[in-house]
Formats: C-alpha cells, structure tokens, sequence
C-alpha cells in the first residue's frame, strides 16, 4: 500500500475538463514529481490531493483510507500539506508569527521548538529575518516561509507547487538541496515543477500530464534519458 494512490480521478471546472482518468502513486520515504506543459492539470492534481477542488470521477486514498470526500482542512490534520503556487505568506505578520501558522492546530510546545530550530536550521535566512513583516521579504524569501510554514505541520506528505518559481539560478539550486534535505528527514514530497532538469534529478519517480491526462510514468533517471521528455521538456533535441 503506497502513502498515496489516485484511482482514476476526474477534475472538470464547469465544462473544463482538466484532469481525466488520473492515476498515480507516492510511496512513503519517495520524491515523487509531476511534469507538464502549462495548463496541463498539474496544480489541479495538487488541489484534488489537499480536497481544493471536488472530483467528478475516482478517488483518492492516503495511508490506506478514502479521503476523496474528507474536507481539506482535515486533510491537514491527517498530514497533506501544502505550500502553495504563488507563495501565500501572510503580509502584515512576522516570518515568526507566519511559521506559527502553521502548526496551528498542534499543542506540543517541546516539539513545535524544536521545528522552529530545525525550519531555522535549513533556511538560516529566516532565522535571521524571524521579526521581520512577511510582505516585505524577497520572493525567494517568502518562499521559503511557504516551505517552512507548511513543515510546522510536520505533515506526512509534503506537496510543492512550483518552489522554484521565479527564483533566480542560486536560489532555485538551494530550494532543491532544500527539498531533498527534507526528505532525507523523512518526509515524503511530491513536486510539481516547470523546473524538469532538476526535479527529475532529485526525484525518485515521475510523471509527465499532458492536457489532463498522465502519459508517462517512470524513475525520474529513466524520464530524463527519455528522447520525448527531453525534446518537450528539457529543451534539447
Ligand atoms: N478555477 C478554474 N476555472 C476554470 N478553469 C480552470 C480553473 N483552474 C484551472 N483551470 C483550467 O484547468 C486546466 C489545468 O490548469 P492547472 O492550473 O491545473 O494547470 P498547471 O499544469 O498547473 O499549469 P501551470 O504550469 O501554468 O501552472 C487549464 O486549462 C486551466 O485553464
Ligand atoms: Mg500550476
């Protein structure tokens, strides 16, 4: 049984079908990425998994249960957590007080420290800007309180929608040092990335979407070396 299974799931906005007949697994312990052109369901995939959007046909199960029709906040609870595309850092409150959202929900004061150390320990930028007010760090800066906010929850399945957007060359190469880091931790990631060259190098497995349908799926070694993959993704003929 893998941490994570879509059995034929469905999306559709109104008219628009957007995911269609999507499966995919992610085991616990594993990087798992999903690749694809833009407009090719890959957010939607993220906000079916954390119960953002309803499906319209399939389910989902995590750990061993259907959770297709558990509301999102629960999903939380349970351990999916996300840091989403576009960052969503809390303007008017401290890199601080937007890392304490995120474990909101959590009593263990002993514990929370010492997340709080090990958030701090992997991005010492924001130890150093811990009073500073979240709207006015850097992009690649509030990116990484999306990253740590999300790991406050201590969450059993981290999903990444685009970390490395926007960010300029050394950023991007530290938030992926920073992903696998976390998941020699023991976290389990799943990563949506336009980023195809580095994602597939740091993930155990991927899949590639292509207009809401899942048309490749294997070691991200192997889809690297793919001539498909490399021709639409990885920009070499
Ligand atoms: N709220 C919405 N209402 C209507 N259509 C939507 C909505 N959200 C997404 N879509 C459509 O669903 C399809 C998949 O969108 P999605 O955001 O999942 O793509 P994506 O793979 O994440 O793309 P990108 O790489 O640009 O982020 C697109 O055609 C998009 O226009
Ligand atoms: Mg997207």
């Amino acid at each position: 049984m893998a941490l994570l299974e879509l059995h034929s799931v469905s999306v559709a906005y109104g008219r628009i079908q957007a995911l269609r007949d999507i499966s995919l697994t992610v085991e616990e312990g594993e990087i798992v990425t999903l690749i694809g052109a833009n407009g090719a369901g890959k957010t939607t995939t993220m906000k079916a998994i954390s119960g953002l959007v309803p499906l319209s046909q399939g389910s989902i199960e995590f750990d061993g249960a259907d959770i297709s029709k558990v509301r999102a906040d629960l999903r939380v609870v349970r351990g999916i957590c996300q840091a989403p595309e576009g960052r969503g850092v809390f303007p008017g409150m401290t890199v601080r007080e937007n890392l304490e959202m995120g474990c909101y929900t959590r009593r263990d004061r002993k514990a929370i420290a010492e997340d709080f150390d090990r958030v701090f320990e992997l991005f010492p930028r924001l130890k150093e800007r811990a009073t500073q007010a979240g709207g006015t760090l850097s992009g690649g800066e509030q990116q990484m309180v999306a990253i740590g906010r999300a790991l406050m929850a201590r969450p059993r399945l981290l999903l990444l929608d685009e970390p490395s957007m926007g960010l300029a060359p050394q950023f991007i190469q530290q938030i992926f040092n920073i992903i696998t880091e976390i998941n020699k931790q023991g976290t389990t990631v799943l990563l949506v990335e336009q980023n195809a060259q580095q994602a597939l190098s740091r993930a155990h497995r991927g899949y590639v979407l292509e207009t809401g349908s899942v048309t490749r799926a294997s070691t991200g070694k192997d889809l690297l070396a793919d001539p498909a993959v490399k021709e639409a993704y990885l920009g070499v003929a």
